[in-house]
């Protein structure tokens, strides 16, 4: 157990040193410097805030911090890949974005292209320090402006949260290129109480935001919220925050949010015709399942069955019934 500790430590200082090293070489590169600060607009004092960096267009660069190259904890962080015997740094001519664990220690990076190649972003994989299903970008970052605003914003990309700080909204983060899991959601649920999801205005943000709800399910509370901010579909947070200011994002997301019960309905019932017999009784083989999840939100739980009811003026007592005739079904 020592040696593991040992081991650990050693992996934490050498991402932390790469970490160090990136953000220097952001400061000895114009073109990256250029892309930051020109092409995204970012301040000095938040490229600083949090860590942003330039990994140089060389294949071993990280010999400059790490010898021999490679040594183990290159490898095993996987900044260093192994392509049958030959080695080379995973990060090259990319922007980088420090990803930190609860202690604010560097645990992984996520690295942008500065330009349209691809992949436009790439990760650091799964380690001993990082796993990307219970980690969210910009968590540490955000901590104090979380207790501050009582609520905090899940957005999809690095560039989202690092834009939104800059404009004064400081409570974002974003899971990282993955699907919000609900471990994910116990974590923010650990922060807050209150959760704000707003996606990308595009198909894929919308997909997302669907996923998110169904992840969170399980751990839906009756005193905890969900909130989902649907923007136009031209926009991103980052878009959208640079075009129409802080104050209509914000403004937007309190006031133009959707509850968790209300984005619930309206995608179950958009599909099919709720007018006719055939709409109403898909509806509830579709609400089942998912309702069957809320197992620890009793009220909620109670209010949605309720509304089920409503809408389709099936009786609740024999709703219960047909709803455990349902089988479960994926969207
Ligand atoms: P910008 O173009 O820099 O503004 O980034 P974005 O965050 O707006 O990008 P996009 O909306 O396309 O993607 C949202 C998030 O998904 C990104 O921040 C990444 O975390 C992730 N993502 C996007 N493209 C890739 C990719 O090519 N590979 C991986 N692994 N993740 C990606
Ligand atoms: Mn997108
Ligand atoms: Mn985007
Ligand atoms: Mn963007
Ligand atoms: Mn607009």
């Amino acid at each position: 157990r020592a040696a593991k500790k040992q081991q650990q430590q050693t992996l934490e200082s050498t991402v932390q040193a790469a970490c160090d090293f990136y953000q220097q070489q952001l400061n000895h590169n114009q073109a990256a410097l250029n892309y930051v600060q020109q092409q995204r607009g970012l301040s000095p004092e938040i490229i600083a805030h949090y860590g942003i960096g330039y990994a140089p267009d060389d294949w071993r660069a990280l010999a400059q911090i790490a010898q021999p190259y490679p040594n183990t904890a290159l490898l095993e962080s996987g900044m260093v890949l192994d392509n049958e015997g030959k080695q080379y740094d995973r990060f090259r001519h990319r922007i980088m974005f420090p990803i930190r664990g609860v202690s604010g220690n560097v645990i992984g990076f996520g690295g942008r292209v500065l330009d349209d190649s691809k992949p436009k972003y790439l990760n650091s994989p799964d380690t001993p320090l990082f796993d990307k299903g219970k980690n969210l970008y910009g968590l540490y970052e955000a901590r104090q402006a979380i207790k501050d605003v009582g609520r905090i914003l899940v957005v999809e990309g690095y560039m989202d949260v690092v834009a939104l700080a800059q404009f004064g909204i400081g409570y974002a983060v974003a899971a990282l290129g993955t699907a919000t899991t609900a471990e994910h959601i116990k974590l923010l649920f650990r922060h807050s109480d209150s959760v704000y999801f707003c996606f990308d205005g595009d198909g894929a943000g919308r997909k997302a935001a669907w996923r998110a709800l169904e992840n969170a399910l399980p751990q839906l509370k009756d005193d905890k919220s969900l909130h989902f901010l649907f923007l136009p579909a031209e926009h991103d947070p980052d878009s959208f925050v640079r075009q129409h200011g802080a104050a209509r994002f914000e403004e937007a997301l309190l006031h133009q949010s959707k509850p968790f019960s209300a984005y619930f309905w309206d995608v179950l019932t958009e599909n099919s015709d709720m007018t006719s017999q055939e709409g109403k009784a898909e509806l509830v083989k579709h609400a089942a399942p998912l309702l069957r999840q809320i197992t620890q939100a009793p009220t909620l739980l109670y209010l949605l069955k309720q509304k089920l009811s409503e809408i389709t003026g099936i009786d609740p007592n024999n709703l219960a019934h047909l709803m455990g005739q349902a089988a479960p079904k994926r969207h």
